[in-house]
């Protein structure tokens, strides 16, 4: 560790606490063409000259498709207990449909990657799904707006997973956050990038359809699980949801607009005295968050998305409810910033998407709130995160006494992606902002008596970035594509690696 690395906590957080990294297939891989696997729509939108920054393609990515042994190496050197990473729909199933062949070779990657996970004494936490949808079903039937085919094809994709891993994986995420799927779109990511104005009008009504498609797609998968696995496998399962997820999609479609677009669910925060600040914070808490983890939690939708959808919102059948409802054993949160809102109504087309107000990073002088990383993504506001944390306990965790799991939480210093070695592995920005953050959570287990019980860092590996191809940068770990993806570990991988050592406790 270098010698100004700040100093950390001795045993705050409880035995057990998870410490780790997130990854995604898509993000990760590369062997897009190998083995099998299918094309998915992020091959087909990388695949449009333009719409990947510095045409990127997940044709290689960071390689952890040949290098998966590397990543292990590198979780072990970095003290990791649990790792996050995402199952390749189109690897395992090419077609994606419940009558299309099992790729044999795409299930042995997985397998192989969890049993040295194992064998180095780190536990996996497998996403099912994190936005690579099988091209094909996108064709064959629109993808997340057909919840009748959808829910089924995922329902067997999560069965075929869960026959196949659990008995050594005990820990599942079905949706990786359902909101920034329905705000990519229906149609893969394309009307994004497509942008128009009608166009976004169009998808935004069907797209009512696509949120209540997530939910029931999670809920039978839970289902699936705990009626024909859970009771021998003994696992448990979950969802992802709010906050995170930078824009790239949009901020490449709207290069030159505000930063309005620049943002994603996370901590909201009044922006001066305008009575009508905190409505708008709750209405875009309850647009990005509420929509999906109200029903799951508490049974319901908010009244909010039911009012701005009119008859649009089909509500759940008396069965459907009962599948949903209580349908995640854990809470996962990916959280990242805090964004400010004034009351100030947005009056276009995309009022619905973002509840209905307008959002800034800019006070009331014109400077930019919180510390800012890259540009077009997220700023190191520390005490937000906490609010966050506090608000899902007050509603969601602690009235159904669910733990909370970070899943995803990290920093893209500006201009990171420009930097080589040896600089690049000096990422101080990044260890303030886990610094900053990591103090919050502790705040939060030891005053607020919080149940938290892991942390997840975005992300193990500098990696494609969606749409933003290799810019910005999240990786605790540089990988240098000049010269076969080698990994060299950052500075602030030591520090999360000490961190955790002395945090949590051992009795
Ligand atoms: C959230 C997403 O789950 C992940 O895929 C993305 O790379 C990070 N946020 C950072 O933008």
């Amino acid at each position: 560790m270098s010698a100004g690395t700040p100093q950390t906590p001795t045993a705050v957080l409880p035995k057990g606490f998870q410490y780790g990294y997130a990854t995604a297939a898509w993000q990760i891989e590369g062997g897009s063409k190998e083995d099998g696997r299918g094309p998915c729509v992020w091959d087909d939108f990388a695949s449009i000259p333009g719409a990947i920054h510095d045409g990127a393609t997940g044709e290689t990515a960071v390689d952890s498709y040949h290098l998966w042994r590397d990543d292990v190496k590198v979780l072990t050197e970095l003290g990791a207990t649990a790792y996050r990473f995402s199952i390749s729909w189109s690897r395992v199933i090419p077609l994606g449909g419940r009558n299309d062949p099992i790729n044999d070779m795409g299930l042995e990657y997985y397998s192989n990657l969890v049993d040295a996970l194992l064998d180095a004494g780190i536990a996996p936490y497998v996403t099912l799904f994190h936005w690579d949808l099988p091209s094909a079903l996108e064709k064959r039937y629109g993808g997340w707006s057909n919840s009748d085919e959808v829910t089924k094809d995922f329902d067997r994709l999560a069965r075929v997973i869960f026959a196949h891993l659990g008995d050594r994986v005990k820990h599942w995420i079905t949706l990786n956050e359902p909101f920034i799927i329905l705000r990519n779109s229906s149609r893969g990511v394309k009307p994004n990038f497509d942008w128009k104005l009608d166009t976004w009008r169009k998808e935004m009504t069907m797209n009512k359809r696509i949120p209540r498609a997530m939910v029931l797609a999670h809920a039978r998968a839970v289902k699936a699980y705990r009626d024909d696995f859970q009771v021998t496998q003994g696992g448990d399962i979950g969802i992802c949801l709010v906050s995170s997820a930078i824009p790239t999609t949009l901020a490449l479609a709207s290069r030159n607009a505000t930063d309005r677009w620049s943002e994603n669910c996370d901590w909201f925060e009044p922006l001066g005295d305008d009575p009508l600040g905190p409505i708008a914070c709750q209405a875009r808490r309850d647009t990005y968050l509420g929509m999906y983890a109200d029903p799951i939690y508490l049974g319901h939708f908010p009244q909010l998305c039911k009012d701005t959808a009119g008859g649009r919102l089909q509500d759940f059948s008396p069965d459907e409810w009962a599948i949903v409802q209580g349908s995640s054993d854990c809470f996962y949160l990916n959280t990242y910033s805090t964004h400010w809102l004034t009351g100030e109504p947005l009056t276009d087309h995309t009022a619905e998407m973002y509840g209905g107000y307008l959002s800034t990073q800019f006070d009331a002088a014109g400077k930019v709130i919180g510390k800012p990383g890259e540009p077009g993504h997220l700023k190191m506001v520390p005490w937000g995160f906490r609010k966050i944390i506090q608000y899902l306990q007050d509603k969601y965790l602690g009235p159904t006494g669910t733990p909370l799991i970070i899943s995803e939480n990290g920093f893209a210093p500006a201009g990171e992606h420009m930097k080589r070695l040896p600089d690049v592995l000096q990422d101080d920005q990044r260890i303030e902002y886990f610094q900053g953050y990591l103090g919050q959570m502790v705040e939060a287990v030891l005053k607020d008596g919080i149940d938290i019980k892991g942390y997840f860092a975005w992300s193990l590996l500098d990696n494609l970035e969606w749409a933003g191809g290799f810019r910005p940068t999240y990786g605790s770990v540089y990988v240098d594509r000049n010269d076969g993806c080698k990994r060299y570990i950052k500075q602030s991988g030591f520090y999360l690696r000490e961190y955790f050592r002395s945090a949590v406790k051992r009795e």
